[in-house]
């Protein structure tokens, strides 16, 4: 049976990305599991794959991005069990999810409960994890603790807010003005940083117990500032510098490790999913649990802004570095 999937032969802009058909189907080995793809998540962090400066990443082209998946169990390979074929899982695979069909180990599975939509539920593996794991593994944030979320308007930026929400925290988003209305309506304080001084803002208020920072760079130096005493700087990013505006990742990694020793009574914490995933693989699947649940119980809904078809993946990926997706998008595959 013939497939369908995205790939790239070489990394570059988003029109490298293209849709093939492949003439067979993978076959499970030992180990292994087939699963026919119904959502993956499109994110920023695919289009750092897709031009080839991910780092850390070593994958080369050919291949298709597609950082996290939920599907559904096709086949298996021998030495797999409890995994029933048409039981729906969801799996970080970092590259590969764009696509129709693909194989993952066994034990890198979850399981998702009945009922939860399989767009909503790929919103959780990426973007939720990364947000529920900077909340709690590394800020160790406390019920009504303030904090300040950059891109606020963004996937992860959405997702601390809806987490914050139920802890009942104190919340202030930077975001352009065209995201004001989701940032407010996720019950955050909108700060548009194109035309205020976040820093100002924040030193006014007191300061904050934590913030969580991807753009890198001086930026990094702008959110320490923002901190009380006590605070803790999340960065787990370098935007800027994947766009092309300044900040240098190795120089940035060692001014904020350098700020952390220093006597400043303020911390700071590197966070990556995959370095976190692979020193705690049971905090992963506990936290994606965790997350399944809060969803099923209906405790907050993604902002998922577009549903689009595995072929608009170029589309997507346009959007996406034009800031001109409001929460997330998510690609529908499989669709009947
Ligand atoms: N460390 C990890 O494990 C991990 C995991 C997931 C994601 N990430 C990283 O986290 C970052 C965010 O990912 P995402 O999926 O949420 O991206 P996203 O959905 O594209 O959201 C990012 C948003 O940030 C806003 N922005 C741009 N420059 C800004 C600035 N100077 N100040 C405030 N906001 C600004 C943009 O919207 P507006 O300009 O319209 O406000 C943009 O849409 C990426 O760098 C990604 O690679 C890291």
């Amino acid at each position: 049976m013939s497939y369908k999937k995205v790939i790239l032969n070489e990394f570059g802009t988003p029109d490298v990305l293209q849709v093939v058909t492949e003439d067979t189907l993978p076959e499970p080995a030992a180990g292994e599991v087939r699963v026919k793809v119904l959502a993956a998540s499109a994110t920023f962090t695919d289009t750092l794959v897709r031009k080839g400066i991910y780092y850390g990443f070593k994958g080369t082209p050919p291949l298709s991005p597609g950082y996290d998946m939920v599907g559904v169990v096709d086949k298996v390979g021998s030495d797999v069990n409890g995994l029933d074929l048409g039981l729906v899982v969801a799996d970080l695979t970092v590259y590969g999810a764009y696509t129709e069909y693909l194989l993952r180990p066994a034990d890198s599975l979850v399981p998702v409960p009945e009922g939860i939509d399989p767009a909503d539920a790929v919103s959780m593996v990426l973007s939720y994890v990364t947000a529920y794991q900077m909340l709690h593994r590394v800020a160790n944030i406390q019920r009504g603790q303030s904090i300040l979320v950059h891109g606020a308007g963004g996937a992860v930026g959405t997702a601390l807010l809806q987490l914050g929400a139920l802890l009942d925290l104190k919340m202030y988003g930077t975001a352009s003005a065209s995201k004001r209305e989701l940032v407010e309506s996720l019950g955050a304080t909108h700060i548009d940083y194109g035309t205020e001084d976040f820093v100002k803002r924040m030193q006014a208020e007191g300061g904050c117990d934590a913030v969580f920072d991807f753009i890198g760079g001086e930026h990094f130096k702008r959110s320490f500032e923002s901190l009380k005493k006590g605070g803790i700087l999340i960065p787990y990013g370098f935007y800027d510098d994947a766009m092309g505006k300044g900040g240098n990742v190795p120089v940035d990694y060692m001014k904020v490790a350098l700020w952390n020793i220093l006597p400043n009574g303020r911390k700071t914490a590197f966070y990556a999913i995959g370095g976190m995933r692979e020193k705690h693989p049971e905090w992963f699947k506990e936290d994606l649990a965790a997350l399944f649940d809060l969803l099923k119980a209906g405790k907050f809904s993604p902002a998922i802004e577009r549903r689009m078809k595995l072929e608009d993946a170029k589309e997507a990926h346009e959007l996406i570095e034009q800031a001109a997706v409001k929460g997330r998008i998510v690609l529908m595959v499989n669709e009947a």
